[in-house]
């Protein structure tokens, strides 16, 4: 009996010392993950000069950016995150873990974050060239002419480098991330003017009050929403590929997809651009300011552009299908039908679930179903991949 118990004991000690090495291991690996992950608030005060203006590269929905510059000599990008988030700090965490994670050649590298101080930041590489939009809409305002017009080759390689990055996010990543905010200006550009798309992830960030409906107000942009997304929070990878069409018809044709300064007749890209394509005369929609471009390119873009934006959900491609056709010269793309209004509303309505999972696939995605957005953002991604990851996620929150 003794001996059972001096046995017992014995075993006891040794699986004690096993759990503490475990332990130790496992807070020794956290260390060294937060060493990675976290900036000090005081490194980025003095990176950007305590947050000047002077430093500051621009303000979007969720705050201001700034630029900074590391001790090592490296340039950064420091978003405040301004806007107020329930997340916590764990959560928050755990998000920035993830999209550490998500990296590819066309997205902006994120390098890690900062939840010291009052608002949580987010530190990506700095990007010498800025973003899209200013390229494409302020050529003719800009002064010191920095922002040139693009040539047909660099637009064609923004064009196939965007598609890259959102096949990337859609099918490739580790876990789906659907983007709900492409546009111009969330194009950033690297010293040889390839793409990055900056923001991914972002809506992980900001976990919705379920509760509340209007409430959440990032995702979506004037003129670049998918009709289902603005009007009833129908979210999918689909939504992206009609925001990625708009943005393909304002890289052809350098100009807004809502103008009106051009006349009730050219006011709306995706009007004025289907007006033209039924009338045989695709290449009018070409920017006036390009002295030579290459014709088919252009007429394919302008046919993709428009299949992207089509009403029905189904009838838009999805990402694998716009790479292949962006990538191959013997692909003969659909004719694309008339093209869904863009969402006019700008904000994302908060609805209390993720519900329907609609049969909105075509025969290269086995998995595009639509979900009504729910205001938990990893939720509605999770579900609309698979429903196994829904019941991890959930326990995750
Ligand atoms: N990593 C970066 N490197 C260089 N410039 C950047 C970087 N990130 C953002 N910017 C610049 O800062 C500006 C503001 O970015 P921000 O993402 O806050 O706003 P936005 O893209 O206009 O709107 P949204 O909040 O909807 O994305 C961008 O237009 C871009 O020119
Ligand atoms: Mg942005």
């Amino acid at each position: 009996m003794r001996l059972l118990s001096l046995l017992c004991a014995c075993l006891e000690k040794r699986f004690r010392g096993r759990r503490r090495r475990a332990a130790d291991e496992e807070a020794e690996d956290a260390a060294v993950e937060s060493w990675d992950l976290f900036f000090e608030l005081r490194t980025l005060q003095v990176a950007t000069n305590f947050f000047s203006e002077l430093n500051q590269l621009g303000h979007g929905g969720f705050g201001p950016v700034y630029k900074g510059l590391m001790p090592n000599g490296q340039e950064i990008a420091v978003k405040k995150l301004s806007l107020e988030s329930r997340q916590g700090l764990r959560e928050f965490t755990n998000e920035v873990k993830l999209l550490l994670k998500i990296q590819h050649k066309n997205l902006v590298t994120l390098l890690g974050c900062c939840a010291e101080g009052p608002e949580k930041m987010l530190v990506y590489e700095y990007l010498p060239n800025k973003s899209l939009d200013y390229f494409l809409f302020s050529k003719n305002s800009n002064p010191d002419k920095k922002y040139a017009t693009l040539d047909w080759t660099t637009r064609y390689r923004i064009i196939t480098g965007v598609a890259r990055g959102l096949l990337y996010l859609h099918e490739e990543a580790p876990e789906r991330i659907i983007h709900r905010d492409i546009k111009a200006s969330n194009i950033l550009l690297d010293e040889h003017l390839n793409p990055k798309i900056s923001d991914f992830g972002l809506a992980r960030l900001f976990p919705g009050e379920d509760t509340h409906v209007n409430t959440f107000r990032i995702s979506g942009t004037h003129g670049y929403m998918a009709p289902e997304y603005a009007m009833h929070g129908y979210l999918s990878v689909k939504t992206d590929v009609f925001s990625y069409g708009v943005l393909v018809l304002e890289i052809v044709s350098g100009r807004k997809n809502h103008d009106g300064q051009l006349g009730a007749e050219k006011a709306d890209l995706l009007g004025y651009t289907w007006k033209l394509y039924q009338g045989g005369k695709p290449l009018e929609l070409v920017d006036p300011n390009l002295a030579k471009y290459n014709s088919d390119e252009a007429a394919m873009c302008t046919q993709l552009g428009l299949l992207c934006c089509q009403q029905s959900v189904p009838d838009r491609p999805d990402m694998n299908s716009v790479h292949l056709m962006l990538s191959s010269d013997s692909f003969t793309l659909p004719r694309p039908g008339k093209p869904g209004i863009q969402g006019r509303g700008g904000r994302w309505t908060t609805t209390s679930t993720a519900l329907t999972n609609t049969n909105a696939t075509n025969a290269s995605s086995s998995h595009t179903g639509v979900t009504k957005v729910s205001g938990s953002s990893s939720f509605v991604e999770d579900f609309s991949r698979n429903s196994i990851s829904v019941s991890s996620i959930d326990e995750g929150r």
